[in-house]
Formats: C-alpha cells, structure tokens, sequence
C-alpha cells in the first residue's frame, strides 16, 4: 500500500484573535488537529507493513487490519474536517454574497433560516456538523456527524464545518454550546467558504480538485 505522509497546514493567525473564542481554545485545539496528522500518517504506516499473516486473521469482530482500516477514517476525518474550520475562522462574520447566498436562499428559503439550520444540527450534533453540497441532489444541505468519521454521505462536498465536541468551546463557554455556536458564526470567513463552494460545485474531470484550473 502506497504511503501518503501529510503535513499539518498553517492556518491565518487572525485565528488566534478571534472574538469569543479564546487564543487559548484555538492552540488547544490545534494541538488535536495535529495528533490527527501524526496518527493519519502512522496507521497508514502500519497498514503498508499488513503481513499475510494479518491479511489472513482480517474478521469484522476484531482484527488488525479491521481496527486500522476504521481509525484511519477517524483520523483522517480528523484532519479533513480541522482543516476546513479553521481554514474559514479568523473573518469577519457577517453574510455571503453572490452565487453561494443565492443558494442558501434557494435552499434554506432565508441567509437566517440557513443560520437558525445550522445552528441547531450543531445542537443536535455530538461531533460535527456539515454545510455540503450534495453534487447528486444539486443542493446545500447542513448534516450532522457524531464522530470525525460519521456520518458521510456519499455525492457531498463539505463546504463549512462547525466542530461542537466540547473541545471546542469548553474552555470559553463551558457546556453552554448555542453561545459558542454564536462566537463561531461571528468569525467566519465568508470568502474563504465562497471558494469552498466555487470549488465543489465546478465538475472537475482531470483528478486534480484541489489545484485545477482547467475543468
Ligand atoms: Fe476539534
């Protein structure tokens, strides 16, 4: 199996002086999103070095490679879903324009009815939520995880991700999670979430996503 080392990303530092949500909080959390890095890049390791011996003992109650198999999933949600919320954190709050508020009102009916949405899937959530677009439905939908590596859904793009374990707010806001949730929408970086969604609406054919020009 093919190793692919990942690095952590530097974020903008305007994340360290956020309004509500602590310098503190954030170098905290970046210490996680890091861990996520270091173990994404060990479990695939450890999955490049299956003997046949391992490939023979694989059972779904327990096993080596089924253990490494899932926990590569939740690490690798783990720096997926960071990357994306800190890399739209640091802004200056506020609402989108153009194509992307367009559809949230087309979606959502209102900017605020999307907000009131979002606001209580991240409630509701025990891990994450998602604003995605689903390529397949051709909507923006906000879903709910409970974990780093639940609950995909197949044909959606995640745009803006709202991380709600407690780490995330515990230090400023204790177990008050709607108050966070607030300080979160205060900070974001709508241009950054416009590209996001510039980006998963544009049919790419070439396999390079993230860097293409061309599709
Ligand atoms: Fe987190």
């Amino acid at each position: 199996m093919q190793v692919n080392k990942i690095q952590p990303k530097t974020f903008n530092e305007k994340i360290f002086q956020m309004k509500g949500i602590s310098k503190k909080t954030v170098e905290e959390h970046l210490k996680l999103y890091q861990g996520y890095v270091n173990k994404y890049n060990e479990i695939q390791e450890k999955l490049a070095a299956l003997t046949d011996d391992d490939f023979s003992k694989a059972n779904q109650v327990y096993s080596h490679i089924r253990e490494l198999k899932t926990e590569l999933s939740f690490a690798w949600g783990g720096v997926v879903n960071h990357e994306i919320y800190f890399g739209h954190l640091g802004g200056e709050g506020g609402q989108p324009t153009g194509e992307l508020l367009k559809q949230i009102e087309k979606d959502f009916g209102s900017f605020e009815a999307y907000k009131k949405d979002l606001k209580a899937t991240g409630i509701a959530a025990r891990g994450w939520v998602w604003t995605a677009w689903n390529e397949k439905e051709g909507r923006l939908f906000n879903y709910l995880g409970d974990a780093q590596n639940t609950f995909p859904v197949w044909y959606a793009k995640p745009i803006l991700a709202l991380d709600t374990y407690e780490h995330a707010y515990f230090i400023d806001y204790g177990v008050n999670r709607a108050s966070y949730i607030d300080a979160f929408f205060e900070n974001l970086d709508w241009k950054t979430i416009k590209e996001n969604f510039e980006n998963a609406i544009r049919k790419c054919t070439c396999g390079q996503e993230e860097s293409c020009d061309e599709c």
